[in-house]
């Protein structure tokens, strides 16, 4: 496959082809959350895409531009879970075979889920950076093609959700975008730019796995011990793709505590009637932690990136709501 520019004008044309596949998400305004807020924030709500995540877009664009050689030997790549799902999803509506690579933690539930969904599971490693080298050595192996998660196509196909965003509110003044690879935001920053000059796009990301955060203040990529709860954050370095766009781009890079986390997926759950895995819930813990100070201007929107919360994150939500 040729290499595709990672523009503007590649995320029009990734449209077209997601959208032909996936519905727009909602963008929805809930005035429980906001009265939480002490401010309006919009949720953008791309939990309610087949899969459950954001993710899903990327898998999408990638099916629709496959090499042949992808076509022939198939896909193998490396996953905590939404991007497992993704290139599952891809695959099976290219008629394709994937193999995820997934660490040992990962939970049941996503593996079942990628598995559902037609493709291999291969549990390998302790960490994503791991379970990566597995891949790339399975890859090498079979003759399958490692899909990188920050593969051009991956990032594009994310993107669309930015495409989406401004077009249903085109004077947002911030947004909040979680960060674990860096795809999303750096799809964020690309649309923004285009359509959106004057919207500050600011990634957040868990204290407990900050390698993408470091990799963005020291301006070189750097890695850091992935603790986070929330799965879909358990980055343990910054990947040179995206930080290569979010370096001058992104307008500013929070970091939020777990437990932070958990208090915005509760509100999620309690007054936006949205079940957020903790990596769908962190934007919103990013825009609470913001609050009304300065570094927040004009309407803001945040990304319900995901829904794929454990069963041992329910049962810790259902706790604190019980308790609260
Ligand atoms: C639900 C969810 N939100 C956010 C992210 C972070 O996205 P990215 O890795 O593109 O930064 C992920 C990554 O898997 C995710 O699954």
């Amino acid at each position: 496959m040729a290499t595709l520019d990672l523009t503007f004008d590649g995320v029009l044309a990734a449209a077209e082809i997601v959208a032909r596949e996936l519905p727009a998400t909602p963008l929805q305004a809930h005035p429980l959350l906001d009265r939480a807020l002490g401010r309006p924030v919009l949720v953008k709500h791309e939990n309610v895409l087949p899969t459950g995540a954001f993710k899903v877009r990327g898998g999408v664009h990638l099916a629709a531009r496959l090499s042949d050689a992808e076509r022939a030997h198939g896909l193998v790549t490396c996953s905590t879970g939404n991007h497992a799902q993704s290139l599952a999803y891809g695959a099976r509506l290219a008629g394709v075979r994937a193999t995820i690579v997934m660490p040992a933690s990962a939970p049941g539930a996503k593996r079942d889920a990628v598995r559902a969904l037609g493709a291999d599971v291969v549990l390998a490693g302790a960490s994503l950076g791991e379970a990566g080298e597995h891949a790339r050595a399975l890859a090498a192996e079979t003759g399958a093609s490692f899909v990188c998660p920050t593969d051009e196509r991956i990032v594009l196909g994310h993107a669309t959700a930015y495409l989406e965003l401004f077009g249903q509110a085109p004077d947002l003044g911030t947004i909040f975008v979680p960060v674990g690879s860096g795809t999303g935001a750096a799809g964020a920053c690309l649309v923004r730019d285009a359509l959106a000059p004057g919207c500050r796009v600011v990634g957040v990301q868990s204290a407990a796995a900050p390698a993408g955060w470091r990799s963005w203040r020291a301006g070189s990529i750097e890695t850091a011990p992935a603790t986070t709860r929330a799965a879909g954050l358990a980055t343990t370095t910054g990947y040179p793709r995206t930080q290569a766009i979010l370096r001058d781009r992104l307008d500013d890079f929070v970091l939020v505590d777990d437990d932070a986390i958990d208090a915005a997926a509760r509100l999620l759950a309690t007054c936006a009637h949205t079940l957020a895995e903790g990596a769908g819930a962190a934007a919103l813990a990013g825009a609470a932690a913001a609050g009304g100070g300065p570094a927040v201007t004009g309407p803001v929107a945040v990304i319900c990136t995901g829904a794929n919360a454990s069963t041992d994150e329910i049962a810790r939500l259902a706790g604190s709501v019980a308790a609260a």
